[in-house]
């Protein structure tokens, strides 16, 4: 490091400069800014950068730059960012802030800088920021208010001075001045006293719209008189005060005051407010208030008499309180009591009967069993009434608890233990418009009609109520029904197809989760308003349905884990025109070019198919877990290209084939004759002498002649001729070989002009000459019945090496010949024939 940058390090004119000799655009260790939002929205956050990256755009509006190093700042460490409204610079080990620090970001609205431990601002440190409205010195080792430049920001409207050192209440009054300020946060401080003379700004400048947090300080003492005439538009002081007993005396000290919401109690683990000590709100008494929040966590309540200063509340909610009973007082303008996270073995109904300002009534998260003993009367302005999550059981619900409320719309049971209804269950509660039991075991639905009067219901929840669907009619009567979801119960036989039918104004069922394995399109005929519909969590395969024409309005549609593998082109074509929401998710599509058009359709629909990256490929094995919408059809098309030149190359082959079975096809015939005759080569006794080769046409020689010779001489000799001799009904080539060449013992040829040019002839001539060849017997005897060319016969037959090589016969007509001819020719027929 040379001398110049020492000495501009001391000077605290440079940020620490371990990489400023480098490019600063990937400053501190090397990581890259991440662009957020384009143009507007960049995270530097963590990238141990000890300097702003230079190559962060001008006119970019939001910078987080969050858990860097910078330690000093002036008005050289940030570069012109006219445009910038937000800035975040918690955790830089920011330790001193100069004059003019934020010239450069004259619009910046929102400063934080939390969890620096800043030792000095220079008076004009801020002096640039007259638009800031929130300024968050969180942890920032601040002891007080007053070494905070704040005088320039004129148009500040929050101020966060949270877990500091702050011990006095001084707040610097110029900041009562700034018109819009709204907040000033200082819980998590030191505070232990506030004086009459701390409150002075507060008083002579009045804001009525200040929010004020002083929770989780260690307030022991309060000067009275030092609230008196002061209005507030919020008051936090939730575990505010050193001991539960300086409570009681620092509410009395804040008589006076006009709080229009009052948020008071404390935080778990903190110090214990005993409610048994019924009068520690007793000041409370003594100031006005609209709303309050009494949050006592791990407080040991008893007597519940909590309510004695409320009475001019407007809303109440009583949280962690562990009550076990209460006493009510008249409120006299209560519109809201929520009584959450409480002991009661009972629901208060007696007790809060004959109020009748309340609107509103919230009995949550009550710990205990509970039971309902007496009803809610003549509690006249009751419109909502929850009770949540409470482990409550009703024996015989709903009219004898709720029908005395004539203004009651919405009654959220939701989350309990169980409620038996009786068959006029809603008698008396016909205004009703919102009902939840979800998550309530419910009896009877099912099986009666027993939400029938309930004519004026929009809103019906029995999601998990444990209800069997028994009957068809069971939602008789729901005639305003717009919203009904009834997941997780279960159908018997086919009520699922007819039970929603008389819903006529549905707008949005969900039946998910119901073991659903097909939906009858007719489950939804009449439904012709329903927007919305959810089946996620069944077992469904086809989607049919969807194409019902009632259900034309429908915009979206949740059909996620199901068990659909594909959805049919008419299906899709028929899918209702205005949706806009698909939800497909994790079913087991199935991504093969077979469906190759249910693919191309997600692709081209992807804008309305929600949560696409649940949408996988099932199979095959090799695009398991691979999302739909990236399947590559072009790959289908270049497969049917390959199939189809395959099935071409295949019909080609076949083609040929045939083409050629047919020219060859004695030859082909011949082989598989050859390979069935050597195979039954055992044979008895011939029964011919001679089976006859001959052209048709040469028959008059045959049977005139050899016939007449051979058969009526002596001793006789048995010809076997096919025109005579072969079996009916069996096919000729079966004929050849069994009765002609397997059945004789010596093959006479006739040849002849007629038989050169007969290819049968050719055939059971070719096939004899292989038989008697492979049985080694010399058994064939050639009759030339007229001269044919030798180069005919070498070239249809290969005949001439074979007429060489063995005896022949010429037929001759003269008288002489013919004798001699007959006797040669009876020679060689009879010859071995007793050898055999
Ligand atoms: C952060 O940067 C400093 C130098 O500026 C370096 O010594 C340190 O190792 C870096 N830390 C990490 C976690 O990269
Ligand atoms: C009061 O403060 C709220 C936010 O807390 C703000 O919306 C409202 O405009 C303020 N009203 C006045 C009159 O300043
Ligand atoms: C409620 O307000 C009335 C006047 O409107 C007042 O007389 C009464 O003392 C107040 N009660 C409480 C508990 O503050
Ligand atoms: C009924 O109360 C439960 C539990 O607080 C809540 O989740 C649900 O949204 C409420 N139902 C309606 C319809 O507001
Ligand atoms: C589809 O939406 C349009 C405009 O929102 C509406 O006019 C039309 O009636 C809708 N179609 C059906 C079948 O509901």
């Amino acid at each position: 490091m040379d001398l110049l940058k020492i000495l501009q390090l001391t000077l605290g004119l440079l940020s620490v400069p371990d990489h400023t000799d480098q490019s600063p655009v990937p400053s501190g260790n090397g990581q890259r800014c991440e662009e957020i939002l384009p143009n507007i929205y960049i995270s530097c956050k963590m990238r141990n950068l000890s300097s702003i990256p230079a190559d962060i755009p001008s006119f970019i509006e939001i910078l987080d730059f969050s858990f860097n190093h910078l330690e000093y700042l002036d008005d050289n460490v940030f570069p012109h960012l006219p445009h910038l409204f937000s800035l975040d610079l918690t955790r830089c080990h920011i330790r001193f802030i100069g004059s003019n620090s934020f010239e450069k970001m004259k619009n910046l609205t929102t400063l934080i800088l939390t969890g620096n431990p800043i030792e000095q601002y220079e008076s004009e440190a801020f002096s640039s920021l007259q638009r800031l409205q929130r300024l968050v010195v969180v942890d920032t080792n601040l002891s007080s208010l007053e070494n905070l430049p704040l005088i320039p920001l004129t148009h500040l409207q929050e101020l966060n001075a949270g877990t500091n050192n702050i011990e006095f209440f001084q707040i610097p009054p110029y900041v009562f001045n700034f018109t819009n300020f709204r907040l000033l946060d200082l819980h998590c401080n030191k505070i232990a006293f506030i004086a009459v003379s701390d409150t002075i700004a507060l008083r002579e400048t009045p804001n009525k719209n200040l929010t004020l947090i002083l929770s989780r300080n260690q307030i022991s003492h309060i000067e009275p008189g030092a609230f008196q005439g002061i209005h507030l538009k919020e008051l936090h002081l939730r575990t505010a005060f050193v001991l539960s007993g300086a409570i009681k005396s620092c509410l009395k000290a804040m008589a006076g005051l006009t709080v229009d919401k009052l948020i008071i109690g404390n935080y778990r683990g903190a110090n214990k407010i005993q409610t048994s000590e019924v009068d520690f709100l007793d000041g409370l008494c003594l100031f006005e208030f609209q709303e309050i929040y009494l949050l006592l966590k791990e407080s040991t309540a008893r007597g519940g008499d909590i309510f004695q200063c409320l009475t001019n509340a407007s809303k109440i909610s009583v949280v962690s309180s562990h009550l076990k009973q209460v006493k009510v007082p008249q409120f006299r303008r209560l519109k809201e009591l929520q009584l959450k996270k409480n002991d009661f073995s009972y629901i208060p109904a007696a007790e809060l009967s004959y109020q009748s300002t309340i609107e509103t009534l919230k009995i949550t998260d009550n710990k205990p069993q509970t039971y309902f003993y007496k009803p809610f009367i003549e509690m006249t302005a009751l419109k909502y009434l929850e009770i949540s999550r409470s482990h409550l059981s009703i024996q015989e619900c709903c009219s004898k608890q709720f029908s005395y409320l004539p203004q009651l719309k919405y009654l959220n049971l939701s989350f309990n233990s169980e409620l038996r209804l009786e068959g006029t269950a809603f008698t008396g509660l016909e205004q009703l418009e919102t009902l939840d039991l979800q998550h309530t075991k419910v009896t009877q639905i099912g099986v009666l009609s027993s939400l029938s009067n309930l004519r004026n219901l929009k809103y019906l929840d029995i999601c998990y109520t444990n209800t069997d669907f028994f009957v068809e009619h069971a939602l008789s009567g729901l005639i305003s029904l717009k919203v009904l979801r009834v997941s997780g119960n279960v159908f018997r036989g086919n009520t699922s197809t007819y039970l929603f039918r008389v819903l006529q104004n549905l707008e949005e069922l969900d039946i998910s989760n119901c073991g659903l394995g097909h939906l009858h399109p007719s489950t939804f005929t009449g439904l012709d308003k329903l927007k919305h519909l959810t089946v996620t969590n069944n077992k469904i395969r086809e989607v049919e349905f969807l194409t019902h024409p009632s259900l034309g309005a429908l915009k979206t549609i949740h059909i996620g884990t199901n068990n659909i593998i594909t959805i049919p082109q008419h299906t899709l074509d028929r899918l209702p025109k205005n949706l806009t929401a698909l939800d497909l998710s994790q079913n087991p599509i199935e991504c093969t070019c077979a469906y190759a058009g249910f693919i191309k359709w997600t692709i081209e629909n992807k804008a309305k198919l929600t949560d696409q990256n649940r949408i996988l490929c099932q199979g095959p094995v090799d695009s398991r877990n691979t999302k739909v919408t990236e399947f590559d059809v072009n790959y289908c098309r270049h497969m049917s290209t390959i199939i189809i030149t395959l099935t071409l190359g295949v019909v080609l082959l076949i083609f040929f084939l045939t083409l050629f079975v047919y020219k060859y096809q004695f030859y082909i015939r011949y082989a598989c004759i050859l390979l069935r005759g050597y195979r039954s080569t055992k044979m008895g006794e011939c029964a011919y002498d001679a089976f006859v080769i001959y052209s048709s046409r040469d028959e008059l020689w045959v049977m005139d002649e050899l016939v007449e010779n051979l058969e009526n001489g002596v001793p006789p000799l048995q010809l076997c001729l096919h025109v005579r001799d072969f079996e009916v009904g069996k096919s000729i080539t079966s004929n050849i070989i069994d009765e002609g060449i397997l059945n004789s013992r010596k093959a006479i040829v006739v040849i002849s002009q007629y038989f050169i040019e007969s290819a049968w002839c050719k055939f059971e001539f070719e096939m004899a000459q292989s038989w008697l060849f492979l049985e080694g017997n010399l058994g064939i005897i050639v009759i030339i019945l007229e001269d044919v060319e030798d180069d005919k016969m070498n070239r249809v037959l290969g005949l001439h090496k074979y007429v060489k090589n063995n005896t022949y016969l010429k037929w001759k007509k003269n008288p002489l010949s013919s004798m001699r001819f007959w006797t040669r020719l009876r020679k060689a027929v009879m010859s071995g024939k007793n050898t055999a």
